[in-house]
């Protein structure tokens, strides 16, 4: 029987409560598809912090190293811990440790889910460079507390960074609709974002099967609204990516929907998976977050391990559950009711 490793970190508030929804399904479908999951459960977070002084142990990139995949439920909970410290200190630098460089959101309306538009069908995956750009945390400041203070954040763009994530948004434009939008704001910012568009015109040319259009980020974000019906792939920058995201998550009925993997594209390090949502502390432990939004990443987890029909299993559990009404509409179900309606989908 096959067999993973996998590092799960539910890491804080609602985080704790998607991440047991998720292993309840993930374990449904390992009995089902004949996998064994071996969970391994890391209880690193704020609360962690505040006992130890950083948010993960010294060696915590060398012990996640190990596992076949992570599963993270959120991280994050400012009244405790500045978030500039608790995501520096985890989330992001397992991210680029693990060279997880292309974050993919996919967006899409689930069946028996209203969205906020008039657009009722449209699908949309969104590639989010993930390790340099705007976040690369590259800068400083001086004369703190001055008023000469100054603070510089510099974004950083390689060719090795942008490179990649676009041929990977190629690929995955090759293997839905061909079509592919990258997204900068070269009218403005004239070195990086030209940059962008060079390298994207660069590989078009490998890719003639594909059709490719280069809009600048406030279009873009007014096209999500307008005519999302017409997008495929979207390949953004790390902070336009990030933006595009929540947009796209508002679009498909909100954060409860937007699932996210940080994809790893060689399998050098593992792949990490979690819902675009934060830790939203005010509402956890209350068994009303909805859990959809991470078993949609932990589909997206079973279809990176290779098992994709598990995978794809549990997206169809999923999308039966929501075509009946289940888990819809924010508040209506608890998580437990949401999470046991998808599990018995799963088990039909
Ligand atoms: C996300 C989150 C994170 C990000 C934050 C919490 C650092 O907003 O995954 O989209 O911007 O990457
Ligand atoms: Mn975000």
């Amino acid at each position: 029987m096959k067999s993973y490793q996998i590092a799960l970190i539910p890491g804080d508030g609602i985080g704790v409560d998607v991440t047991d929804a998720t292993v309840q399904v993930l374990e449904a479908a390992a009995q089902k598809f004949g996998f064994q999951l071996n969970n391994t459960e890391f209880t690193w977070s704020c609360e962690w912090y505040l006992k130890h002084g950083t948010m993960m142990p010294k060696d915590g990139i060398e012990t996640l190293r190990a596992f076949d995949a992570i599963f993270l439920g959120a991280v994050g909970w400012p009244e405790i811990v500045a978030d500039s410290v608790s995501l520096h200190g985890l989330l992001l630098p397992i991210r680029k440790a693990f060279t997880q460089y292309a974050n993919i959101r996919p967006h899409r309306l689930l069946p028996g889910v209203q969205g906020p538009l008039v657009a009722d069908a449209f699908d949309i995956l969104c590639i989010r460079e993930n390790t340099e750009g705007e976040y690369s945390g590259a800068g400083g400041r001086v004369h703190q507390g001055t008023a000469d203070e100054v603070a510089v954040e510099t974004s950083v763009f390689t060719r090795t960074g942008v490179e990649r994530i676009l041929r990977y948004g190629f690929e995955q434009a090759r293997a839905r609709r061909g079509h592919l939008t990258s997204v900068t704001k070269s009218n403005a910012q004239k070195y990086s974002m030209v940059f962008w568009d060079e390298v994207t015109r660069e590989l078009a040319a490998e890719y003639p099967d594909v059709t490719v259009s280069q809009m600048h980020i406030d279009a873009m974000a007014a096209k999500m609204v307008m005519a999302p019906q017409d997008l495929d792939v979207i390949v953004a920058s790390n902070l336009f990516g990030d933006i595009l995201t929540d947009l796209g998550a508002a679009i498909q009925g909100g954060l409860g929907f937007a699932a996210s993997a940080n994809i790893c594209p060689d399998h050098s390090g593992p792949s990490m998976f979690e819902p675009v949502h934060g830790s939203a502390p005010d509402i956890a432990g209350q068994d009303i977050a909805n859990p959809i939004a991470a078993i949609w990443s932990a589909a997206m987890m079973l279809d990176h391990l290779g098992e994709a029909e598990a995978a794809s299993a549990v997206l169809s559990a999923i999308e039966a559950a929501t075509a009946k009404g289940i888990g819809t509409h924010p508040g209506k179900h608890a998580t437990a009711v949401i999470t046991a309606a998808i599990i018995a989908e799963l088990e039909l």
